[in-house]
């Protein structure tokens, strides 16, 4: 029996801190209605403290969110965890997040806080959320650029304090994956109190191994992954959700854990964010890129038409992909254009056929991509007319 790892999907929060990606209350009640049908466990709908229009936004999501947990966002602050428990109190399922910075780094030059003064508040934070509900998350900021053993004296004591969700986030996407699962497997051999709770990573992805890590993670005992759509996020952005759960389904021995994602959901929500974000998707992205089922080379196009398997280790139809796409370019072949014309309604003879080919090949040399309509000229003026 597989174990299950819980996603945690934080477009709406650090997907949101991209540049240029914030979202009104509205867009961010529709993404969380579709988030929810996509099947994430918990959704994290902002930073309650941060504005006026974040808390209003997190308090319409946990108003019309019901299967999966709302989370909010606070500094270990008395300020901004009455705030984050005012926008999310009345959720179904709701959850405070906190977090504080734990590695040497961010503890001298931003908080200007000593080792002690930050465990102290850290379990203060922790402490007084629970005063509010038993689903409160911890989160070491920078972890994985913090000394393993102070890390592991914060984890314990936020887990003695009463967290029930321990995050290590990699906050500036440094680590690399086999130093990261490390990391998660040190942890959990010297925190006492950890196999209570859910262990959790976030990554950041500025060296482009965010996914690479949190499989890592996984593989060490994470149970929790936080994740973007698009992978979108601060700087170079965060795990993407649908390349760590395509891997997981793609590969299912690799890692013996399972999720609640419904895969078919996956390219209609990436385009969503893209659409309500105004961030495209760069075309060759993995799983959601438009090139990620599209083929041009010749003998791709005749592989996949014979068994979609030769060259493609996915159905589309398992991110909602209806088929596969042959872009006519200069790699395509004789099969994959006879094949192509017939589904813009060109059923040609072999004669025709070989006519249409060589003034196709003749037009690929000077175009990237021979669209339909050039098809369609190329068919009336070398068929229709001779
Ligand atoms: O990257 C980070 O450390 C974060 C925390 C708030 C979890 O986003
Ligand atoms: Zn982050």
């Amino acid at each position: 029996m597989k174990e299950k790892v819980y996603i945690l999907d934080t477009t709406l929060r650090d997907g949101e801190q991209s540049p240029g990606a914030s979202m009104n209350t509205a867009e961010k009640v529709r993404l969380a209605t579709q988030l929810e049908k996509l099947g994430v466990d918990a959704i994290e709908a902002g930073f309650p403290a941060a504005s006026e229009g974040d808390f209003e936004a997190v308090a319409e999501v946990a108003r019309k969110v019901s299967n999966s947990e709302i989370v909010a966002l606070a500094r270990a602050s008395v300020h901004d965890i009455d705030r984050a428990w005012k926008a999310v109190g009345h959720a179904a399922k709701p959850r405070i997040h906190t977090f504080l910075a734990t590695s040497d780094i961010h503890m001298q030059y931003k908080l200007n806080m000593s080792r002690d003064e930050v465990l102290k508040s850290a379990v203060d934070a922790v402490k007084y959320a629970c005063s509010f509900t038993d689903n409160v998350e911890f989160s070491a900021e920078d972890g994985s650029r913090s000394d393993p053993d102070f890390l592991c004296q914060v984890f314990e004591a936020v887990i003695n304090a009463g967290a029930k969700v321990i995050n290590l986030p990699d906050t500036v996407g440094y680590a690399v994956p086999h130093e990261f699962g490390e990391l998660v497997a040190y942890v959990r051999k010297n925190t006492p109190g950890i196999d209570k709770v859910i262990l959790s990573v976030h990554c950041h992805n500025d060296l482009g191994l965010a996914v690479a890590n949190t499989l890592a993670a996984i593989e060490n005992g994470a149970r929790q992954a936080e994740v973007t759509i698009n992978g979108i996020g601060e700087r170079a952005g965060n795990t993407s959700l649908e390349e760590l759960v395509m891997t997981l389904n793609t590969r299912p021995t690799y890692l013996p854990v399972t999720t609640a994602i419904e895969t078919t959901r996956i390219y209609r929500i990436s385009r969503l964010v893209s659409m309500i974000t105004g961030m495209p998707v760069q075309p060759n992205k993995a799983i959601v890129g438009a090139n990620a089922f599209a083929h041009e080379a010749g003998i791709h196009q005749h592989g996949v038409l014979a068994n979609p398997m030769t060259y493609e280790i996915m159905k589309p139809e398992t991110i909602g992909l209806t088929t596969s796409k042959l872009v006519m370019g200069k790699h395509s072949g004789k099969h994959a254009l006879h094949k192509h014309l017939k589904t813009i309604g060109y059923d040609l003879s072999e004669e025709e056929l070989k006519l249409v080919f060589k003034k196709f090949k003749e037009l690929a040399d000077k175009k990237k991509v021979v669209l339909d309509e050039d098809l369609e000229a190329l068919v009336n003026e070398g068929v229709l007319r001779t």
